[in-house]
């Protein structure tokens, strides 16, 4: 569900021509949806309902500032993979007492930080980091709380590059290890070693995966009880995948269904972490056709949004549907043509679609690349010393710039 859909030819979002918004603030432009982004996390809520979650929305996965802050007011928390997260996050007025921090390299400069501002918990992914956050809480003469990132060694069936939750990957810590860990937590003298968190991959849309590795947490949870070291707080990440194209991925509500009786088997207060499936189909990339180029073997749309702007397609080979802001009504298989749709980039791995069918497409005309609200604007960079592109927030006929386009002075700023 999303709320970019065609009214009499023209794709709108919401209540507002996209066609309008494109003359206005010029292309490339990240347009969003206010209604999806807050409906999507009203429907996990929903769904997580009987168990009461604490949701901290994944920033990485879109980390704007209005985004975060529209979740915020609804009552999400944040979690975190830097400081400059942190940073972020501290902006929005999150209370920090709904501020989790992942990632496999904290650096003591970012421990410090996240602790003299108070954070909830910090998931932690080794010995030798949790024995930095011991020594850092100690020197501030803070009791920190602390989760182990437990790796499942469960296969996640996603892209290679997005699965965390296998032996291989470097993330999370083994089930022995960690067991040693909550048998000695007391060595940890300014730590409460008091939460377990997982996150097995992104982009997951069965929940076999889920319910595996969920099982497995499980069962460690009652060998620890039995071990006489229980936990307060289980953190089972994000990950939930949503509709590129012809995926049909588990709804919130199935996923809660699968997992909540195992979930509540478990004593111990519940957290989330949902990045894609909150912002992932809230956002659009509007891009102009600049050049309609044929060669002997292809035909390219050539369009001034690049893998600077979206990088999912270079990166993963990701899919995302490209549609005509304008559709054009078609007599016969004669209008319809295949293209590349590539960026003006130099590199050949610079396409944001390949063999896309279009009707009559032409230079000039305006496309929309779907579902880029996660890991779209979030990973966008200047490569090729281009400009990050402008971000507007649609919500009814209301349209509020995000996030200015950058300008060429932005460019330069913190060079020297
Ligand atoms: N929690 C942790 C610890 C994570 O590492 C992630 C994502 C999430 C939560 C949120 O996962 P989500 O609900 O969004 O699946 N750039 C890739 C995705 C990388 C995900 C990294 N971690 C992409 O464009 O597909």
């Amino acid at each position: 569900m999303h709320d970019f859909n065609y009214k009499h030819n023209n794709l709108y979002c919401e209540a507002v021509n996209i066609e309008e918004l494109a003359e206005k603030y010029g292309t490339p432009l990240y347009v969003y949806s206010r209604n999806t982004l807050i409906s999507h996390y009203r429907k996990i809520k929903e769904a997580f309902r009987p168990v009461n979650p604490l949701i901290c929305y994944s920033m990485k996965a879109n980390s704007n500032f209005s985004i975060c802050k529209a979740l915020v007011k609804e009552g999400a928390g944040l979690d975190i993979v830097s400081r400059g997260e942190l940073y972020r996050a501290l902006k929005t007025r999150v209370s920090s007492k709904k501020i989790v921090y992942a990632g496999v390299g904290k650096k003591e400069s970012e421990i410090e930080m996240a602790i003299r501002h108070r954070i909830f918990f910090f998931n932690v992914e080794s010995i030798p980091e949790l024995e930095l956050i011991n020594k850092v809480a100690g020197r501030l003469g803070v009791r920190q709380k602390v989760a182990i990132r437990i790796n499942p060694d469960v296969k996640a069936g996603t892209h290679k590059y997005i699965t965390t939750g296998h032996g291989e990957n470097k993330f999370g810590i083994d089930f022995v290890t960690a067991k040693k860990i909550f048998l000695d937590r007391r060595k940890y003298e300014n730590l409460s070693v008091s939460g377990i968190h997982m996150h097995i991959g992104s982009q997951i849309v069965k929940s076999g995966p889920f319910i595996k590795a969920m099982k497995k947490v499980a069962d460690f949870i009652k060998d620890l009880e039995i071990c006489g070291a229980g936990i307060g707080w289980l953190n089972i990440g994000g990950g939930l995948g949503i509709i590129y194209s012809k995926e049909k991925p588990q709804t919130a509500k199935e996923y809660a269904g699968a997992i909540m009786p195992i979930l509540k088997r478990i004593k111990a207060n519940i957290i989330l972490e949902p990045g894609r499936f909150i912002v992932g189909n809230a956002g659009v990339l509007v891009t102009r056709v600049q050049y309609i180029k044929e060669t002997p073997s292809k035909k390219f749309a050539i369009v001034d949004a690049g893998m600077n702007d979206l990088i999912r397609p270079s990166l993963y080979g990701a899919y995302h549907e490209i549609l005509p802001v304008r559709s054009r009504s078609y007599s016969g298989s004669k209008d319809i043509r295949v293209f590349d749709v590539v960026g003006p980039i130099c590199e050949s791995g610079d396409f944001l679609g390949k063999d896309r069918k279009f009707v009559r497409l032409k230079e000039g005309d305006l496309l929309s690349v779907m579902g880029i609200g996660a890991y779209g604007s979030s990973m966008a960079s200047n490569y090729n010393s281009r400009l990050r592109a402008c971000e507007v927030m649609v919500e009814g006929d209301k349209v509020r710039v995000i996030r200015r386009r950058e300008t060429y002075e932005d460019l330069i700023r913190a060079e020297i």
